[in-house]
């Protein structure tokens, strides 16, 4: 990397360079695992001597400022200690529509709480880095990343085929890998939904509560968006206002409660949609996980009139950080959404994309998930087998088994009370509204097992209990 260096030839030029050098780590400029010039370049670029840049790297190494790893060079070692001051640029007069002041930005979630029960991610440690480093260097073999041209919006056409395949054959689902359309998470799909289906003004209805994701988009693209409650049978269908014209729910795991939408509410919810000819989003985001033989049929395969829209996501199963998800969408919108996917951003990079499809064609994505799965079923069993005997007298569990989180409402203390002595506990825990768009207040705590290890979810739980003994 270039690093600017400006050297007074009156001082000491070793000093100078170790001070700025420094200070650019201090304050951020220089990046951790950032690698610095060679002396010898660095020598070159200031014009002085390569030793007076060693003895400047050299101090800094030894301070633990830089690193030097052999023939690969140096880098930078530690992190800063504030930020960089803010450059004095005006800040301007120019306002957003009124709409955006009000939409939130993801919190920062750096800090891990002792007892991680945060809801949302996977544990990234079980990602196969091995495998995806392969699969992404073949990828970027100049053959392999196409012409340089743009590809198709609906994206690549291998992994569009597998994953209709494996809908196919672990969710029922019969789709064609025309109408599979990849976007950049489940994030991209909603936003694609509402481009195509909501006029400004037009109601949209949630779950509440509900991920807010959808009710967020849908409003900032100027459509009125309701929440509808859900019960311990998914969405109440009676409750859904006559104008809808697109209904969210979360039928296998319902986000954030945990109830899975029963059949009878299914078939409901198909027949309401056809009546008021709505259309149906199916957010399937962690339905890879499922502790139990029991499996209800998706929405996208009850549905006999092409008006459910299934979204896939492999942030659970994977990384969120890779953002790639799927769309699989009813014929007569394939237009319309390949247009909406094309003006927003193309298509979803490439190379993820394909190394996905290998990922899935060696069988790689099956023997994965076996893993996973393993390694979530049992927390998920030890999370329930201590909610269901030393936590019974506290909380009523939601009864939940799929996905990658759980709850439970406190039968005697109010949740906030719980939850201000679970954090202060070191518990990573969450209310309904801290997490999904809910009525203020609404009770319910949410336990995320996807980043806490078995061994510590029983000593957390234990920690919970004293806490609520207390409340
Ligand atoms: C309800 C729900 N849908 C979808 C997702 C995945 O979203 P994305 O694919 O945009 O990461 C999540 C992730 O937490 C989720 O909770």
């Amino acid at each position: 990397m270039e690093v600017a260096v400006r050297l007074d030839p009156a001082g000491s030029l070793a000093e100078q360079i170790y001070r700025q050098l420094r200070d650019a780590v201090l304050d951020g400029r220089l990046r951790r695992e950032e690698a610095l010039p060679s002396s010898r370049d660095l020598a070159g670029q200031l014009k002085v001597s390569r030793n007076t840049v060693t003895a400047a790297y050299e101090r800094l190494i030894a301070e633990g400022y830089l690193v030097g790893r052999g023939g690969a060079g140096t880098f930078v070692n530690a992190m800063p200690v504030a930020l960089p001051d803010a450059p004095q640029l005006p800040s301007g007069s120019l306002v957003p529509r009124a709409v955006w002041p009000r939409m939130p930005i993801p919190p920062d979630y750096s800090e891990t709480p002792e007892f991680d029960f945060r809801v949302g991610a996977p544990d990234t440690r079980l990602f196969p880095y091995t495998a995806w480093r392969r699969l992404l260097t073949s990828q970027f073999r100049q053959s392999a990343v196409g012409t340089g041209m743009p590809v198709e919006p609906a994206g690549h056409l291998g992994l569009r085929t597998l994953l209709a395949g494996h809908l196919r054959t672990a969710r029922t689902i019969e789709t064609h890998p025309r109408d599979v359309l990849i976007t950049s998470g489940a994030q991209q799909a909603l936003d694609l939904i509402g481009r195509v289906l909501l006029e400004p003004g037009a109601t949209a209805v949630v779950e509440e509560p509900g991920y807010a994701p959808p009710k967020l988009v849908w409003e900032a693209q100027g459509a009125t968006v309701i929440g509808v409650p859900v019960d311990e049978q998914g969405l109440i269908v009676e409750a859904l206002p006559p104008g809808a014209r697109v209904v969210y729910v979360t039928p296998s795991h319902q986000y954030p409660t945990g109830v899975a939408m029963t059949l009878r509410r299914r078939v409901e919810l198909l027949a309401w949609a056809q009546r008021h000819d709505a259309a149906i989003v199916e957010d399937d985001y962690d339905s890879e996980f499922r502790y139990t033989e029991q499996q209800l049929e998706p929405l996208h395969s009850l549905d006999r009139s092409g008006r459910v829209l299934y979204i896939g996501s492999f942030s659970k199963v994977l990384l969120p950080t890779l953002r790639l998800g799927y769309l699989i969408h009813p014929t007569s919108l394939r237009h319309a959404l390949h247009a909406a996917k094309f003006l927003a951003d193309w298509h979803t990079s490439l190379p993820p994309q394909a190394a996905m499809a290998d990922f899935l064609a060696q069988g790689l994505y099956a023997r994965h998930l076996r893993r996973v799965r393993r390694v979530y079923r049992q927390r998920h069993d030890r999370i329930t087998a201590a909610l269901a005997g030393p936590l019974a007298a506290h909380l009523t569990v939601v009864p939940s088994s799929a996905g990658l989180h759980l709850s439970a409402l406190p039968r005697g203390a109010p949740t906030d009370d719980v939850l201000t002595r679970a954090r202060a506990a070191g518990l990573g825990l969450a209310s309904y509204p801290e997490i999904a768009a809910a009525a203020p207040g609404q009770p319910g705590i949410v336990l995320g097992y996807g980043m806490i290890d078995a061994h510590r979810i029983t000593e957390g739980l234990t920690r919970l209990r004293q806490c609520l003994d207390a409340c």
